[in-house]
């Protein structure tokens, strides 16, 4: 049984989301397909090895095949993993590949799980593996479309984005630097986090003159709060000077850099849209 599940874009509001404040998070058309097969020992195949259940290689598949075990008893399976998303780049590839494997084992071992459910097994999977999550990504990459958080608020995107990547980076350290910061200053990170907040709310009623506007407003308000970093403000700069309005989407510090696409992109962008569909089964 083969599987799917698309990865995520935050438009605007990371950080400030982990403050209680609005994010706008989209699907985009980039998915992970998983198949799962019957088999007497666990195997897990992808583009990071080939492995029995391995918490360090394959943390979320495992741990995701550990929480469908709990429900439906099975004493084996192959998982073949086919990704299109970025790893570790804030583009939601750990969701997406947790999500499509409990799709995919679910068809398999007929013991069908509802997108509600697999949505809170995900949820568990994410906090198995990272300890703290906020459940954005399982939930964007379960059931696809644009939403505000934390209401889960469905609105519509109608721009395509380019997206490049810079370079693999870790969450948790700069959540930690923004948590620093915040530490040392409350009363000004506290109102930087309401202007994000003001942004990711005003931003999907917007034309994309002023979508684009907004973009440069959180990039500023972003390397305000220490996520960007010289290199990365240089690569914005030399975009902005072509005529481009680019901000970081993610944990910042690199990663993926984004902006509205219209006909042209910047060099080695790929170019993403807002992907309506969550998870699905695949045919084979
Ligand atoms: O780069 P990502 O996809 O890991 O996104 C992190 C988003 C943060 O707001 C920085 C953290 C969070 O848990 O919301």
């Amino acid at each position: 049984m083969i599987a799917s599940a698309p990865g995520k874009i935050i438009l605007f509001g990371e950080h400030s989301v982990v403050y209680g404040r609005h994010a706008l998070v989209s699907a985009i058309n980039l998915r992970c397909r998983v198949e799962a097969k019957k088999s007497k020992v666990f195997r897990v195949v992808s583009p990071l090895g080939i492995t029995g259940l391995d918490f360090k290689v394959h943390p979320y598949v495992s741990f995701a095949i550990k929480r469908f075990s709990e429900l439906k008893r099975i004493d084996g399976a192959e998982l073949i993993i086919k990704s299109e998303i970025p790893i570790a780049s804030g583009l939601g590839s750990s969701a997406a590949v947790t999500v499509a494997t409990l799709k995919a084992l679910s068809g398999e071992f007929d013991f069908m799980l509802t997108d509600e459910e697999i949505f809170e097994l995900a949820k568990k999977v994410e906090l198995d593996v990272q300890g703290r999550a906020s459940g954005i990504d399982p939930f964007i990459s379960t059931f696809g479309g644009s939403w505000i958080f934390p209401e889960r608020k469905k609105v519509e995107i109608l721009f395509d984005f380019f997206v490049l990547k810079l370079w693999e980076r870790s969450t948790k350290m700069m959540v930690e630097k923004v948590a620093k910061l915040r530490e040392k200053h409350p009363e000004i990170l506290e109102r930087i986090f309401d202007a994000i907040d003001a942004i990711a709310l005003k931003a999907p009623g917007c034309d994309s003159e002023d979508f684009e506007e907004l973009i440069h407003i959180n990039q500023s308000l972003l390397r305000a709060i220490g996520v960007s970093s010289p290199e990365i403000d240089e690569l914005i700069s030399k975009l902005e000077k072509d005529g481009f309005k680019v901000k970081l989407t993610g944990a910042g510090g690199g990663g993926c850099i984004f902006g509205i696409y219209r006909d042209r992109k910047p060099g080695g962008s790929f170019v993403v849209k807002p992907e309506m569909e969550g998870v699905r089964i695949e045919d084979s």
